[in-house]
C-alpha cells in the first residue's frame, strides 16, 4: 500500500475474441472483492479493467466470422460488460485498446523507446503460437508445438524491431531479489528468478503488416503493426493518463496490484517492467499471480473447450453463490478443480446452513421471545458474551490482514470462524430455555444479533445481495443503509438500542444437488437417453470400427454451406486426414484447432461440397445442442479409442 492511502488495482485485458469463462471470471470477481475491499476502508480506490482487442486472433475471429475486426470487437465488448455487470463487478475504468487515446500513447511509447535504441530493427525466425499471441525463438522448443497451449505454432519469418530486453535483465532481476513484494506468491517469485538466470533474449515487437494488419500502426513504419503483448500491457499506464494528464497518471501509479493468472506471469513481471524501466517510470508495486481453476485436472480454456458458462451459472445460483465459491473454494494463489455440485455444497453448507440459519436462528427468537426488540445490554458482559467479543475481533483482524495480503479465501476462512462462533455461542447459552431470564435472553440474542451485524459488513467485499438482506432483516436500514457503512464499522456493539428486526425470507434456499446438477435438467437430453438403443450391435461389428484420438490442426469454413466445416486432424503415425464436419452451427474453426477429438479413421472416403472427407469426427447432440466428444487427459493422437 502506497502513503497516500490510493489503491490502484487491475486485472488483464480480456482477448474478445470468444465469450468468457469461468476462469476468466475468477480473477475479475477476486479483483472486485479486494477493490471493494479498498473502498470500505476509505481509500481512494481504482479498479481497472478492459479488453485486449488487436492482434492475429482477433483478425481472424472477425475473418472466420466475414465482419469487420472493428464491428467483431464492439459487439464482443458488449458481451463482456454485460457478464461483469451481472456479476456486479464495479470497476472504475474499462480501457479499450482500439481507444483513440491508448493507440496515439503507444504509439509515442514505441518511438520514444526506438530513438533511445531500446527498439531496434533486425530479423526474427522463430514460431508463433496465434492464440497466446507468443513468440518462440528458435531453439527454446523442439517440435512445433506451443509449450504454453499445446496448439500448433506458426513458422514466422520476418523482419521486424526488437525490444532489448538483454539490457534491463540484471536491473530486474536485483530488483525482483531485493523487493519482496513485487512478485507474489514467492512461488512464482522464484519461477521468475529462474527464468531470468536463465538468460533473457530480446524480443520482437512487431508484426509485418502483409502478415497482421490489426494493430496499432508503427508510426515511423507504416509496414508494421506493434506486437499485441507490447500494446496490451501499456494499458495499465495509458488509461490513467500517461503521457497525456500528468495529475491523473502521478495521482495512481504505481498500481498497487497487477492481479493475473499465473501462465501471463513472463509478460507482466519481465516484458512490462522492463518497458517501464526503458520509459523511467516506477515499477509496480505487486504482481499477483494466481491459479487456475481446473475442470478434470485441465485448464479450463477456450483452447480445450472445456469451459463453464459464468452467466448460466450466475442465473442460476444468484451472484453470490457464485462469487462466494470462488472466492472460498479456491485456496487463492493456487489451482482449484470446479464442480458445480461443489459450488451447490458450499452454497448449502456455509451459505445456507451456517450463515442464513444463524439469521434466521436470531431474528425468529427475537420475534417469539422479546417482541422483535434489540435491547443493549447493561452491567458487565459475562464471560462467554466476552469470549464471542473477542472471536468477533479476532476474525475480522484475520480478514484485515489476509485483505491487505490479497488472500481472499484465508479471508472467508477468518470470517467463518465468526459464523461458526455465533451459532456455536447461541448453542450453548441456549436463549430457548425456559431456565433462561428474560434480560439474559435478551443479551444473548443481542450478541448474536451484533455479530450478524458485522458479518454484514465485513462480507461486503465478498457478497453483494446478502450483507443488505441481513441488515434489513436486523432493522437496522431503517438508521442507515448498508451501502453507508464502512470497515470501521466492523468494530463491536454498534445495533442502537430498541432497534426492530423483521424476518424475512431464507438469506440463500438449501438445493438439492442430484436435482439441481443432475443430468435430468435438460428435457430434450432424457428424452434421447428413454429412447435408448434401438438395435444391439455385435460385438465385432464395433470393434472394426477403428476409433481414434486426433488432434485438429487446422479448419476452416467451406463455400456455400453454412453448416459445414472442413477439419484437418492429425491421427499421429496415421497421418492427416481431412474431415467434413456437420458443426459449423456450434463451433467456429477458431474453437477447434488444437483440440483433441475422436475420429471414426476407417470410414469409405466421400466428396462433400466438392470436398474430401476421409472420416467423421463425433459429437453428442440433444435438441438444438451439440457437442463434440472430447477427452479428459491428454492422450497422443492416433491412440486407439474402444
Ligand atoms: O491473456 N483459471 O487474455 P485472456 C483462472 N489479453 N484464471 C483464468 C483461467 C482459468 N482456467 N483461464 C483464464 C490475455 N484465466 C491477455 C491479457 S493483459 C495486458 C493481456 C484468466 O482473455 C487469467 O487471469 O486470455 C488470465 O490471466 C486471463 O484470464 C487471460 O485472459
Amino acid at each position: 500500500m502506497s502513503e497516500r492511502e490510493k489503491f490502484y488495482i487491475t486485472t488483464p485485458i480480456y482477448y474478445p475474441d470468444n465469450r468468457l469463462h469461468i476462469g476468466h471470471t475468477y480473477t475479475t470477481v477476486a479483483a472486485d472483492a479486494l477493490a471493494r475491499y479498498h473502498r470500505l476502508r476509505g481509500r481512494d480506490t481504482f479498479y481497472l479493467t478492459g479488453t485486449d482487442e488487436h492482434g492475429q486472433k482477433i483478425e481472424q475471429a472477425a475473418r472466420t466470422r466475414k465482419v469487420d475486426p472493428q464491428a467483431f470487437v464492439d459487439e464482443m465488448v458488449h458481451w463482456i460488460q454485460d457478464l461483469w455487470s451481472e456479476l456486479g463487478i464495479s470497476y472504475d475504468g474499462f480501457i479499450r485498446t482500439t481507444d483513440e487515446q491508448h493507440m496515439k500513447v503507444v504509439g509515442r511509447i514505441f518511438t520514444r523507446l526506438y530513438e533511445q535504441g531500446d527498439i531496434y530493427s533486425s530479423t526474427y525466425a522463430g514460431w508463433y503460437c496465434t492464440p497466446c499471441e507468443s513468440f518462440f525463438p528458435r531453439g527454446r522448443i523442439e517440435e512445433g508445438v506451443c509449450p504454453d497451449c499445446g496448439r500448433e505454432l506458426s513458422w514466422v519469418e520476418e523482419d521486424g524491431y526488437f525490444l532489448a530486453l538483454s539490457r534491463y535483465a540484471d536491473d530486474l532481476l536485483a530488483h525482483i531479489r531485493e523487493d519482496a513484494e513485487f512478485i507474489q506468491p514467492a512461488t512464482r517469485r522464484n519461477e521468475m528468478i529462474r527464468f531470468l538466470e536463465s538468460g533473457l533474449e530480446d524480443m520482437c515487437v512487431t508484426r509485418r503488416r502483409d502478415a497482421v494488419n490489426w494493430g496499432i500502426p508503427v508510426p515511423f513504419d507504416e509496414d508494421y503493426v506493434i506486437y499485441v503483448w507490447f500494446d496490451a500491457v501499456c494499458n495499465y499506464i495509458t488509461a490513467i493518463g500517461y503521457g497525456e494528464d500528468e495529475d491523473s497518471f502521478s495521482h495512481w501509479w504505481p498500481a498497487d496490484v497487477h492481479l493475473i493468472g499465473k501462465e501471463i506471469l513472463r509478460f507482466h513481471c519481465v516484458i512490462w517492467p522492463i518497458i517501464l524501466m526503458a520509459l523511467g517510470v516506477e515499477l509496480p508495486h505487486k504482481v499477483f499471480g494466481h491459479g487456475w481453476l481446473t475442470l478434470g485436472g485441465e485448464k479450463i480454456s477456450k483452447s480445450r473447450g472445456n469451459v463453464v458458462d459464468p452467466f448460466a451459472l450466475s442465473e442460476k445460483y444468484g451472484r453470490d453463490a457464485v462469487r462466494y465459491y470462488l472466492l472460498r473454494e479456491i485456496p487463492f494463489g493456487a489451482d482449484g478443480s470446479y464442480t458445480e455440485r461443489a459450488l451447490v455444497e458450499r452454497t448449502n453448507y456455509d451459505l445456507a446452513n451456517d450463515l442464513g440459519n444463524l439469521l434466521s436462528r436470531v431474528t425468529a427468537m427475537l420475534n417469539k421471545y422479546c417482541e422483535g426488540r434489540l435491547v443493549r445490554p447493561g452491567g458487565e458482559p459475562a464471560e462467554e458474551d466476552r469470549h464471542l467479543q473477542e472471536q468477533a475481533n479476532d476474525a475480522v483482524a484475520g480478514a484485515t490482514s489476509a485483505l491487505e495480503d490479497n488472500m481472499l479465501s484465508d479471508a472467508l476462512d477468518s470470517l467463518w470462524n465468526l459464523v461458526s462462533a455465533a451459532n456455536k455461542y447461541l448453542d450453548r447459552t441456549a436463549p430457548w430455555d425456559a431456565q433462561t431470564a428474560a434480560d439474559r435472553r435478551s443479551a444473548i440474542l443481542y450478541n448474536a444479533a451484533e455479530s450478524l451485524r458485522i458479518l454484514a459488513v465485513a462480507l461486503r467485499p465478498f457478497l453483494l445481495d446478502a450483507p443488505a438482506g441481513i441488515w434489513e432483516q436486523l432493522g437496522l436500514t431503517a438508521h442507515r443503509p448498508v451501502d453507508a457503512t464502512s470497515w470501521d464499522d466492523t468494530a463491536w456493539g454498534a445495533i442502537p438500542d430498541g432497534t426492530l428486526v423483521r424476518r424475512g425470507d431464507p438469506l440463500f434456499p438449501r438445493m438439492d444437488p442430484d436435482e439441481v446438477v443432475g443430468p435430468a435438467e435438460d428435457p430434450d437430453v432424457e428424452e434421447e437417453q428413454e429412447e435408448g438403443v434401438e438395435t444391439l450391435l455385435d460385438y465385432d461389428a464395433f470393434m472394426e470400427m477403428d476409433l481414434r484420438v486426433g488432434r485438429v490442426v487446422d479448419a476452416g469454413d467451406i463455400e456455400g454451406a453454412d453448416r459445414l466445416l472442413r477439419v484437418r486432424v492429425d491421427l499421429g503415425e496415421a497421418g492427416t486426414i481431412q474431415v467434413v464436419a456437420g458443426i459449423a452451427e456450434h463451433y467456429s474453426p477458431d474453437d477447434l484447432v488444437g483440440r483433441r477429438v475422436v475420429v471414426v479413421a476407417n470410414l469409405q472416403p466421400t466428396e462433400i461440397f466438392g470436398i474430401k472427407s476421409e472420416g467423421m469426427v463425433l459429437a453428442a447432440e440433444a435438441g438444438k445442442e451439440m457437442s463434440l466428444v472430447t477427452l479428459d487427459k491428454d492422450m497422443p493422437p492416433g491412440s486407439k479409442v474402444k
